[in-house]
């Protein structure tokens, strides 16, 4: 390659790292247009989660999917239609992996209903994952606000770029780098999962052919996610504290507990081994870097200015 290509690469790639960083987006910005944005939100999600404990910790899940796929867009919440080929039906979500949509529907209702047409539907995601790790007994961060809608999906990317539970380190480590996250940032958000579920399709290979398993935990696990059926049972990421957001994951990792390959790969006599063991006993020091690493993901490309469209209904595109 040209030189001149490598240099315009480098400045294109920089410009992109910035453009992450910044991103243009605001805390404040619903303060004058919406000043109820916030709290309608909390307050949506607080009912959801009183009427199903889950559906927090399956909606942190659904933003970290839509900031994957071509950036915090709210791309993951449009429905399939003749024009659009949804991301909810891509490997990773389909099946009702991805969940929790019609609680956004609610919320983003009584937005509409507060501030017709202000608040898009990747900021609600954004507070709704926000709000969720802090119900949890999570940190709280500013959520920066001012991300507009697409009028796309793009499934081919979802299967593409959200990282598998069959990956191994090198795998999850560039496919975080490919969305401007470093390595740290992917061992401290790979910490969502101490809470919320995976099923049984997701974490039989890890428990029937893997060796960095415990094995009374991969007998008991057997008994729920035999070799063939039972592909939905349902099992804690985190086996002990599964509605609790603390640092009880990295501390199953240690001890060979962890519930997906790909968990299990952070522990596994590699790089990622010192870092697990100080989110093992660091529970702050966890919480900072999920802060940083959950701020850095919803930078991630979002559309601002006059690009894309605040989305009535957050299923399908204003004039569909
Ligand atoms: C490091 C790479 C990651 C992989 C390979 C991965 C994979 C998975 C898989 C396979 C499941 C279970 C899905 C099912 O069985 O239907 C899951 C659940 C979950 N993931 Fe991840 N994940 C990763 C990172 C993340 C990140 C960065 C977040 C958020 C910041 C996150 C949040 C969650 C949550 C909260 C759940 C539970 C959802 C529920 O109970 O509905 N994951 N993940």
């Amino acid at each position: 390659m040209a030189c001149s290509k490598v240099y315009f690469l480098l400045v294109i790639t920089f410009l992109g790292l910035f453009l992450n960083v910044d991103a243009n987006l605001d805390p404040n910005y619903y303060s004058n247009t919406c000043p109820q944005a916030l709290s309608i939100v909390k307050q949506g999600l607080e009912e959801a989660i009183a009427n199903e404990a889950r559906v927090g910790a399956s909606l942190l899940r659904v933003h970290f999917h839509d900031c994957f796929v071509n950036g915090c867009d709210g791309s993951i919440l449009l429905d399939n239609s003749a024009t659009i080929q949804s991301e909810k039906q891509a490997a990773p979500n389909n099946n009702n992996s991805a969940r929790g949509f019609e609680v956004v529907d609610q919320i983003k209702a009584n937005l509409e209903y507060a501030c017709p047409g202000i608040v898009s539907c990747a900021d609600t995601l954004a507070i709704i994952a926000r709000d969720a790790v802090v119900h949890y007994g999570g940190p709280t961060w500013e959520v920066r606000l001012g991300r507009r809608d697409s009028v796309t999906a793009n499934r081919v990317g979802a299967n593409m770029l959200i990282p598998a539970p069959f990956f191994n380190l090198n795998n999850l480590t560039s496919s975080f780098a490919a969305q401007g996250l470093s390595f740290n940032d992917m061992v401290a958000l790979s910490g969502a999962h101490t809470v919320g579920f995976a099923r049984c399709t997701n974490f039989r290979a890890h428990i029937e052919n893997d060796s960095n398993i415990d094995t009374t935990l991969a007998t008991s696990l057997q008994q729920i996610c035999p070799k063939m059926g039972n592909d939905d049972a349902l099992e804690p990421l985190d086996i002990q504290t599964p509605f609790v957001f603390d640092n009880k994951y990295y501390q199953n990792l240690v001890v060979q507990k962890g519930l997906l390959h790909s968990d299990q790969q952070l522990f596994n006599q590699n790089k990622a081994d010192s870092l697990v063991l100080i989110y093992a006993v660091d529970q702050g020091k966890f919480f900072d870097d999920f802060v940083k690493g959950m701020i850095k993901m919803g930078n991630i490309n979002p559309l601002t200015g006059s690009d894309g469209e605040i989305r009535c209904n957050c299923r399908k595109p204003n004039y569909s």
